[in-house]
C-alpha cells in the first residue's frame, strides 16, 4: 500500500493562493508518479479570514486548537501572509510566527542555488559561483519577545525587543549546520553573526567554537554579518553552508535570493528534524500582483521539493528540483520576473518536465 502524508496547506494572502495552487499540481503529479498520496488540509488563515471574522474587534488569527491540529500533519505548504490592511506585523506574528516558535521550527533552512548565469545580476558568476545554503535560527532572536514601549508617543519613548539567545537554542541550529556540511563536498560552514557590537552574540562564537571540535572535517570560518553581504555580492563563491542568527539570516537570505535569481525561485524549509515542519517561498505576498497570474510559482514549486525531502520522498523531490532546474536553463523561459510567463504557464512547464 501507498504512503499517505498529512500535509496542511496554507495558502495566505495576496499572491499565496496562486502560486499554492501551482506548487500542489506539482504534488499531486509527483504524488502519482512516485507512488504515495497526500492528505491535504486547507487552513484559510490570513487577512481575509481575519478580516472576515471581525478584523480589529476580535477577528481570528490562528486559533490555539487549530494550530494543535496542523501539528498532527507530516508538514505544512504556505503561499504568504501579509496584507496592508491589518495593522504592520500582526498576522505574520500570528500565524508564521506562531507556527515557527511555538511549533518549534528551529531551523530555516535556505538553499541558495544559481541554475543558470542568466540570472545572476553579478557579473562573470556561474553556477558554481552561486551555491549554498543559508541555515538561519529561527525561534530565537529579536522576533519572538514583544516589544516593550515605554511612554509611548511621549518626548521620553523608549522603545525595546530583546536580542536573546539561550545556549539549547544556539547549539542544536549550528550543530545541525555542521551536520549539513558534512554532507557536502566542499565540508565549509561559516558562522556569520555581529558578536563585535552585538556582544551577547558571544554565545554563539564560543558555541560554534565548542562544537567545531565533534567536527574536525569541517573547515570553519567566520563573518560579520555586514562584511558576509559585501562577500555574499563579491565573492558569492565563497560560501557553502552559512548558520546565522533569526535576524541576520532573514536579512541575508533575501540578499541570496537575488544572487540566485530573484525572489520569484527562492524556497524555504522550517524545519525541526523529524517532526511536523513548514515549507514556503521566501517572497511575501505581492499584494499589488493578487489574483493577475502574474506571480512566478517557482519558489514555491522548489519548496515542495523541500518538503518531498523532509517526506521521506527523495526520489520525487529529486525529480521536481531536476525538473525545475532543467527548465530553468532552457531557452523556453525568458525571464524569471513576475508576468514574463504566467503562473499557470510555470505550472503547465514544470510538470510537462515531469512527464505530465
Ligand atoms: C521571512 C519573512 C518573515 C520573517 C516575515 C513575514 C515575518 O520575511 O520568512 O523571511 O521576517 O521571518
Ligand atoms: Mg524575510
Amino acid at each position: 500500500m501507498s504512503k499517505t502524508h498529512k500535509i496542511a496547506v496554507l495558502a495566505g494572502d495576496g499572491i499565496g493562493p496562486e502560486v499554492v495552487r501551482e506548487g500542489l499540481r506539482v504534488l499531486h503529479a509527483a504524488s502519482e508518479k512516485y507512488g504515495f498520496s497526500c492528505a491535504l488540509t486547507d487552513l484559510p488563515y490570513g487577512t481575509d479570514h481575519w478580516l472576515a471574522t471581525g478584523g480589529e474587534d476580535g477577528g481570528e488569527i490562528f486559533p490555539d486548537e487549530a494550530f494543535v491540529r496542523t501539528q498532527e500533519h507530516d508538514a505544512l505548504l504556505l503561499g504568504a501572509i501579509g496584507d496592508p490592511r491589518a495593522p504592520i506585523g500582526l498576522i505574520e506574528r500570528g500565524v508564521i510566527g506562531k507556527l515557527r516558535w511555538e511549533g518549534g521550527l528551529y531551523i530555516n533552512l535556505r538553499p541558495i542555488q544559481l541554475y543558470d548565469e542568466r540570472w545572476c545580476p553579478l557579473k562573470d558568476k556561474k553556477p558554481a559561483d552561486v551555491d549554498m545554503v543559508i541555515v538561519r535560527e529561527n525561534t530565537e532572536d529579536a522576533y519572538v519577545f514583544p516589544p516593550v514601549f515605554e511612554d509611548k508617543g511621549g518626548p521620553n519613548e523608549v522603545a525595546s525587543q530583546p536580542m536573546k539567545y539561550t545556549r539549547a537554542g544556539t547549539e542544536r541550529v549550528i550543530r545541525y549546520a555542521f551536520e549539513l556540511a558534512m554532507t557536502r563536498p566542499r565540508r565549509q560552514l561559516t558562522l556569520i553573526d555581529k558578536a563585535n557590537a552585538v556582544r551577547a552574540q558571544d554565545i554563539y562564537t564560543r558555541v560554534f567554537e565548542e562544537v567545531s571540535k565533534d567536527y574536525p572535517d569541517v573547515k570553519t570560518d567566520h563573518a560579520y554579518i555586514d562584511a558576509a553581504c559585501m562577500w555574499m555580492v563579491k565573492n558569492p563563491e565563497w560560501f557553502d553552508v552559512a548558520v546565522t542568527t533569526n535576524l541576520f539570516g532573514d536579512i541575508i537570505t533575501d540578499l541570496g535570493a537575488m544572487v540566485q535569481g530573484g525572489m520569484g525561485v527562492a524556497a524555504s524549509g522550517n524545519i525541526n528534524p523529524g517532526h511536523f515542519s513548514l515549507f514556503e517561498p521566501i517572497h511575501g505576498s505581492m499584494p499589488k500582483a493578487t489574483g493577475k497570474n502574474t506571480a512566478n510559482p517557482v519558489a514555491t514549486i522548489n519548496a515542495v521539493a523541500m518538503m518531498l525531502e523532509h517526506l521521506g520522498e527523495r526520489e520525487a523531490s529529486i525529480a521536481v528540483e531536476t525538473a525545475v532546474r532543467e527548465l530553468l536553463c532552457s531557452d523556453q523561459i525568458e525571464g524569471l520576473k513576475a508576468g514574463v510567463h504566467s503562473t499557470t504557464e510555470w505550472g503547465d512547464m514544470v510538470l510537462d518536465r515531469l512527464g505530465f
